[in-house]
Formats: C-alpha cells, sequence, structure tokens
C-alpha cells in the first residue's frame, strides 16, 4: 500500500467518544500555526503508538486550518491499530502525520449523493461541511448504521438546518432491516454519488449503479491490500503484449507489485480499488474483478491491477 511520508509531529488537543466504539481525536501544532491545507474527502496517515501507520479521513471542514479532526472506530477484529490508537493515545500526546491526501475528491457539482455506512461518515461529513459553508450546490445523504448508540455525529447531522437532506437509518444489525437504496439509485439524474462504508454496502451501490456514468460515481475504502486476498486465489501468468515479458503473480501479490517489481512504472494511488488511477487495458484473459471503480461495461476490456486478479492467465496492453 502507498504510504505517504509522516512530515508532521501534532499534538492530540481533544479526545474523546463520539459514539459507542468511536473515538473523536483532535489534532494541532503547539504553536497554532496554520496545518497543510486539505480538501473535502482527503485523510492523514498517522504512526499510531505501537509504530504501525493507519490512514484516517479528515471530517472538519477543509476552511478550519489550524486542526485535523478524525473519528476513529475500534475495529476488535482488524489489524489492531485502530485499538491502539483509541487505547494508548492520550490527550496532550504527540503523534506523527503525514500531509493530507485526497482520493475521494469532491468534484464541483450542482447535485450530490451521499451514502455513509458507519464510520463511512467521516469524509463526507467533511464534505458536507465544505458544502454549507461555500454554498456549493445541493446534497441528500443516507447514513445507515447499526443503532443510535453506535452512529457518530448524529446530533450534528439530525439539527434542524439538514432536514429534508439527510436521512438516518438503523438496521439493528439484522440484513432484513437494511435501507432498500435502489429507489434512490434506480434514476441516476445529475447528481454525483460519493459513498463510503463497509465494502459490502459500497459493493452494493456498485451494483446497483452499473447504468451511472462510472464518472459521476465515487468510492473510499481503506480495506487493505490483504484483506482483499479469497481463500481460493491461485497463481496466474500476466503477459505483457508491447514488451513480449510474462511474469507469475502468486498468491498474496498484487499484480501492481509485480510489475513494479520488475521496473514497470504504473499510477496508483489509493491501491484499494476505488480510485481509478491504476487502469490499465485488457487485450486477453478473464478477470476476477475486485474493484469498484469500473462499471460493468468497461470491464471487458479494463483492469484494475492494485485489486484485481486473473482467473485465466491475462494479457496486458503493457
Ligand atoms: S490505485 Fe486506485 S484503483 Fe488502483
Amino acid at each position: 500500500m502507498s504510504i505517504e511520508a509522516l512530515t508532521q509531529t501534532l499534538r492530540i488537543t481533544q479526545k474523546r467518544p463520539a459514539a459507542d466504539d468511536i473515538e473523536f481525536f483532535e489534532l494541532r501544532r503547539d504553536d497554532g500555526a496554520d496545518l497543510p491545507p486539505f480538501t473535502a474527502g482527503a485523510h492523514i496517515t498517522l504512526r499510531v503508538p505501537n509504530g504501525e501507520l493507519r490512514k484516517y479521513s479528515l471530517c472538519n471542514d477543509p476552511e478550519e486550518r489550524d486542526r485535523y479532526c478524525i473519528a476513529v472506530k475500534r475495529d476488535a477484529i482488524g489489524r489492531g491499530g485502530s485499538v491502539n490508537l483509541i487505547d494508548q493515545a492520550k490527550e496532550g500526546d504527540e503523534i506523527a502525520v503525514s500531509e493530507p491526501r485526497n482520493d475521494f475528491e469532491l468534484v464541483s457539482a450542482q447535485q450530490y449523493l451521499f451514502i455513509a455506512g458507519g464510520i463511512g461518515i467521516t469524509p463526507i461529513l467533511s464534505m458536507i461541511r465544505h458544502i454549507r459553508a461555500s454554498g456549493q450546490g445541493k446534497f441528500k445523504l443516507f447514513y445507515l448504521s447499526r443503532s443510535a448508540e453506535t452512529t457518530a455525529f448524529l446530533d450534528e447531522l439530525k439539527a434542524p438546518e439538514f432536514r429534508g437532506m439527510v436521512t438516518v437509518h438503523h438496521d439493528q444489525g439484522e440484513i432484513e432491516n437494511a435501507l432498500d437504496l435502489w429507489p434512490v439509485l434506480e434514476k441516476p439524474g445529475m447528481a454525483h454519488l460519493y459513498c463510503c462504508g463497509p465494502r459490502g454496502l459500497m459493493q452494493a451501490v456498485r451494483d446497483m449503479t452499473g447504468h451511472w456514468s462510472s464518472a459521476r460515481v465515487h468510492f473510499e475504502d481503506f480495506t487493505p491490500p490483504g484483506a482483499m486476498t479469497k481463500p481460493d486465489d491461485v497463481a496466474f501468468n500476466v503477459h505483457l503484449a508491447k514488451s513480449g515479458e510474462t511474469y507469475e503473480v502468486p498468491v498474496g501479490k498484487t499484480i501492481l507489485e509485480v510489475l513494479r517489481e520488475h521496473g514497470h512504472e504504473v499510477a496508483s494511488s489509493c491501491e484499494s480499488g476505488t480510485c481509478g488511477s491504476c487502469r490499465t487495458k485488457l487485450v486477453a484473459g478473464e478477470v476476477d474483478h475486485r474493484d469498484l471503480a469500473l462499471a460493468d461495461y468497461e470491464k471487458a476490456d479494463n483492469i484494475m491491477v492494485c485489486v484485481s486478479r486473473g482467473l485465466t492467465d491475462i494479457t496486458l496492453d503493457l
């Protein structure tokens, strides 16, 4: 996974619960000076107390230049970074932080449709705050979570000024209580759709937006590359049509990693199959498309090499 350099040391100036198992952190410079700017949808990488690096979306208004705000969900079955940050980092501690980077950029539009699942609200909250502050466009938000107790920023989003713009839906963890998004997505209209949340939610939204222009559907996902593997993954060969080279892509490695190991420069950014940067022309072969960036009609001759794998040997236009 591409990781940004940690160029700043900031102070944790606030740490408080935002909901059950979600902690809010505010980070500032000691001298109160402006921080490197960010745009709505951006994230930072930080070093958690056990030394591991984690990415978190900024949830405050980008106009606020003197602080970064994040909200962290305790992921008890994750890799341990969020639990370590919540349990070990204290108000007053220093923390190493990268400059902000944005793989989920808010384009200029008249209408926006936001779908947030759980902690996926964080980049979308920054977008909403930016839209409210700038007066740029109209939006509707569908915010899906298990229960009121597990839902961060609920008071703010239920405030009267958001009436008619925000729908909060709790499913109590039961699939039969899930909100049916088809009526919302059936007619694309002119809105740009931004979706962030659990992979299952994003895949469902991707499946329901196959008839949308892919340029108007945007996803953000911090799933680590290792979590994209499947138990039945097998090695396959990738043949490069222009150079004539052939490499094996073993289980546990991505096509992108193998290409780079052999000196090929391939653009990438999110490396989780959402941003579209690593789109590569597919010449031949069957692909297990694991990205959220390609529309169905694009899959016959394109592949996102950061996450997708060959079901057979494949040939790329490289
Ligand atoms: S690097 Fe973002 S989709 Fe592959």
